[in-house]
């Protein structure tokens, strides 16, 4: 090649290298989620030969704005192209994007197939004076930019467009995440870092979080976001907080989304002064009225207030004898002259109920407190109602209330952040569960009434409706301390666009965006995404019992018996004879007659109700057979045995695609898919040793309580260590753990091996309590194989279900005899703890 030749090459190539740096494997943090942008393969790149070099933006609003640049980052991202912007068409094809009214002066003769709704976009690949153009048009600004990232979506999915005509509208007007953010920082039931809106009491001055938030929540069709805890702080309404609060509104408005906050109903006393807060009298009614006027003085978009009262100890109207109907109406009327929403939270219950009481029941408080109150709502209410009646466990009904108020706009509260779901160390992919709910034909009127159209309000005519998701994201990069927790954010959001998608639709939509379009990465995310929940359930709470989990502290780890003999009332009445909460009419707590007559029917009896409720809605003994023909305790032990193995197969899963996903992220996933492999065991484990203890029936294929790989530490030889409770018991393998205390300050436990010279993987079962780092060596024949620091975050600083971890060590060559010896260093309150090992071939 000639020498001048080969410059221009080398210059080409370092041109497109800069267009399209080459495929980097490494170096995604999550941050970008579903919008990474990034470049598209050659041959997907292909398909877009013909796309336009000009971009013709019709109008200057500020959300316009946003759109623009969002496609000509997109653009950019995948496809390397930049884009000119025009006001005028151009004698060549080009995008065009503004408002259906804008569209409308430029090319008259253009219509949508179908009128839009309201934030409802077109995208339309047609000619105009001749030349051929994308059309993206919005109802609303707010729609043009929906339609802008849906216009990105299909680039992202490499599709062809040029034979683009789509026209989508969001079933849902009311399309709110909440942030359950402190103003010290903290996040209820957050598991992605501290608040990305305030620290020590004030709003960040950094608002870049917040503004990053706003776009992922906008590409979506997010339209609000509620900011702060339910359990409100008063002085998110105090006047100094207010213009902070304005800060967070800024950062959101470029993106559509309206700012929304928790308030504390007492707050007329506990802030504004006033001896009362009862809503029926007059001066609070007015300091209601002047704090609304202050808000829309400074945020006139403000989105409305969301109210958690009477529950779980916050103060609420039942003080002054009041209903919730009369205090929502109070602060609704402040809100109502500047287009404000009022959504007041149905989950209100008495949580020191009696528990000794068979006909007591928590799963009925929604209904029997809001249903007698249909019709005595304003309009501009909104009944937020949890999807099942008690709290986001891993199996519940459709709340009876989605069903039982027709004069009253509803919501639907979905809980995004993994609260009873594994916090987001275990992968539950919730879209699956959610549907089950919204798909349910509630049968009001003897007719088809599926939650997903009432909440919308399609079937009662309600103007407002809609959905609801906790979502407590964080500072940490990937927003909720798991890239793959985002599938739940980002499935969340398209179903309160459209309940209709599948699944698998979600899913598969999610990885594409998450990870690119390779078929096998693709097809093996799905698969995996889409077993979760059930997996999850398998080795957690079958058979509709609730998840089984410590109810009293964390609702991380299992703890059988934390929901009994307490008044929280989460009951599964689990005793020695059988398990299940009878809530029959006929012999019951009568909840069932909380449903229509035809739904009635389907849970009233035992041979009637779907398997997956039946210990919600009956109590039966464990000998009870199911359809399987297994009896119930046999269901509980077999589901868990296969619930943990399938994560194993999970992890399998994920290790055929290392090569395909980018480092940071293969890595990070499988750390956390082989902690779940580990916890998965310890769920197992406590869960089938609690019910062969109580019930005294053994498990017919004698796993339970056997584990003849397993070495317990009370048989090593322990130099320093001593045993210790583990509470409950069955949390540890052995029932109690060897713990390094003062004033050891290193300890080792060791033993000889009887196996069968061979090559085998080493589990060490330690506890990684978050009260210090401890350090853990393993020596074998006194060379030493792994060592590690007890550094994770688990929600515990003590011994127990929440803390036991793994520790895999794999191709492990054992002699017969060899000494295995682990060393335990303790730091702070961490006690270098150890439960077994277990040799596996
Ligand atoms: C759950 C959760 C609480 C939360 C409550 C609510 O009980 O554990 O942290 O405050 O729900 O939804 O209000």
């Amino acid at each position: 090649m000639k020498r001048s030749s080969f410059l221009r090459v080398a210059y080409f190539a370092g041109f497109l290298a800069l267009l399209f740096p080459p495929h980097k494997l490494h170096g995604d943090n999550g941050y970008d989620a579903w919008l990474r942008y990034a470049p598209l393969k050659e041959k997907e790149r292909a398909t877009f030969g013909s796309f336009p070099a000009t971009l013709v933006v019709r109008g200057d609003s500020p959300l316009l704005q946003t759109s623009q640049k969002e496609l000509i980052r997109g653009v950019r991202g995948m496809l390397g192209r930049g884009l000119r912007v025009e006001k005028e068409l151009p004698k060549e094809s080009a995008i065009v994007l503004g408002t259906l009214a804008d569209l409308h002066l430029l090319a008259p003769e253009l219509h949508p197939p179908v009128e839009l709704g309201t934030d409802g976009y077109w995208l339309r690949s047609a000619r105009i004076h001749g030349q051929e153009c994308i059309i993206v048009a919005g109802a609303t600004d707010r729609g043009t930019l929906y339609g802008v990232f849906a216009l990105l979506r299909r680039i992202a999915f490499a599709e062809d467009l040029s034979h683009l005509q789509e026209e989508q509208a969001p079933a849902n007007p009311i399309r709110w995440v909440n942030d359950w953010d402190n103003l010290d920082g903290r996040i209820e039931r957050g598991y992605g870092g501290r608040s990305i809106f305030f620290e020590n009491g004030s709003v960040r001055a950094d608002h870049s979080r917040a503004n990053d938030y706003g776009r992922l929540l906008a590409s979506v069709g997010i339209n609000g976001c509620v900011v702060n805890n339910v359990n409100a702080d008063p002085r998110i309404l105090a006047p100094d907080f207010l213009p902070q609060l304005a800060r967070i509104a800024d950062a959101f408005r470029p993106w559509g989304v309206r700012l929304g906050i928790s308030v504390d109903l007492s707050s007329p006393k506990s802030l504004g002064g006033l001896d009362t807060f009862d809503p029926l009298d007059p001066r609070v009614q007015s300091w209601w009225k002047e704090k609304a006027n202050e808000i829309y003085r400074l945020i006139p978009d403000f989105a409305g207030f969301l109210v958690k009262a009477d529950s779980e100890g916050r103060p609420g109207p039942s003080s002054y004898g009041r209903t919730p109907g009369d205090a929502a109406n109070v602060v609704a009327r402040a809100l109502q002259p500047h287009g404000g929403i009022l959504m007041y939270r149905s989950f209100v219950y008495d949580h020191h109920l009696d528990w000794k009481n068979p006909k007591n029941d928590r799963a009925r408080a929604a209904y029997h407190i809001f249903h007698p109150l249909d019709g005595k709502f304003d309009d501009n209410v909104i009944v937020q109602i949890k999807h099942g009646p008690i709290d986001f466990q891993v199996r519940e009904p459709a709340s009876p209330l989605l069903g039982g108020l027709e004069k009253t706009n509803e919501a639907i509260e979905l809980q995004i952040s993994q609260e009873y779901m594994g916090q987001q160390r275990h992968l539950c992919f919730l879209v699956p569960m959610w549907k089950e709910t919204l798909d349910f034909d509630m049968r009001v009127g003897a007719r088809a009434t599926p939650v997903k159209n009432i909440v919308s309000g399609q079937i009662f005519h309600r103007a407002l409706g809609g959905f609801a998701g906790v979502a407590n994201v964080g500072l940490d990069a990937n927003w909720m301390g798991n890239p793959m927790a985002m599938a739940n954010l980002y499935g969340f959001a398209r179903l309160a666009w459209n309940p209709n998608l599948s699944s698998a639709n979600i899913a598969d939509e999610w990885t594409r965006l998450t990870f690119g379009n390779d078929p096998v990465v693709d097809r093996t995310i799905d698969a995996m995404l889409l077993s979760s929940w059930p997996t999850y359930e398998n080795y957690t709470g079958p058979l509709g019992a609730g998840t089984l989990t410590d109810i009293l502290g964390s609702h991380y780890g299992p703890g059988v018996e934390s929901s009994e003999k307490n008044g929280w009332g989460q009951w599964h009445r689990a005793d020695h004879e059988g398990i299940g909460m009878d809530r029959s009419v006929a012999t019951g707590t009568a909840y069932v007659g909380q449903y229509s007559p035809e739904v009635q029917k389907e849970f009233e009896t035992l041979a009637a109700t779907p398997e997956s409720l039946l210990l919600f809605f009956h109590h039966v003994p464990y000998t009870y057979q199911l359809k399987s023909g297994k009896t119930v305790i046999q269901h509980i032990y077999d589901s868990h045995y296969e619930g943990a193995e399938r994560v194993r197969e999970f992890v399998h899963m994920w290790e055929s695609v290392r090569d395909l996903v980018d480092d940071e992220r293969y890595e990070f996933v499988l750390a956390r898919l082989k902690y779940q492999e580990g916890h998965a065991i310890v769920w197992r484990d406590a869960v089938c040793n609690w019910f062969v203890r109580v019930s005294g029936i053994p498990d017919a294929k004698g796993r339970v309580g056997h584990y003849p790989n397993r070495v317990e530490v009370k048989s090593m030889q322990l130099a320093g260590y001593v045993p210790v409770d583990v509470e409950p018991a069955e949390n540890a393998s052995s029932e109690k753990a060897a713990a390094c205390q003062t004033p050891a300050s290193k300890c080792a436990a060791s033993f000889h091996f009887s196996g069968a010279d061979g090559t085998y993987q080493l589990n060490v079962q330690y506890f990684d309590q978050n009260n210090g780092k401890a350090k853990f060596r393993v020596f074998l024949a006194g060379h030493q194989l792994d060592e590690w620091i007890a550094d994770d975050t688990l929600p515990n600083a003590k011994l127990g279900g929440d803390t036991s971890t793994r520790r895999q060590i794999n191709g492990v060559k054992l002699h017969q005899g060899d000494e295995i010896r682990i060393e335990g260093i303790p730091d702070g309150g961490e006690l270098a703890a150890l439960d077994y090992v277990e040799i596996e071939p």
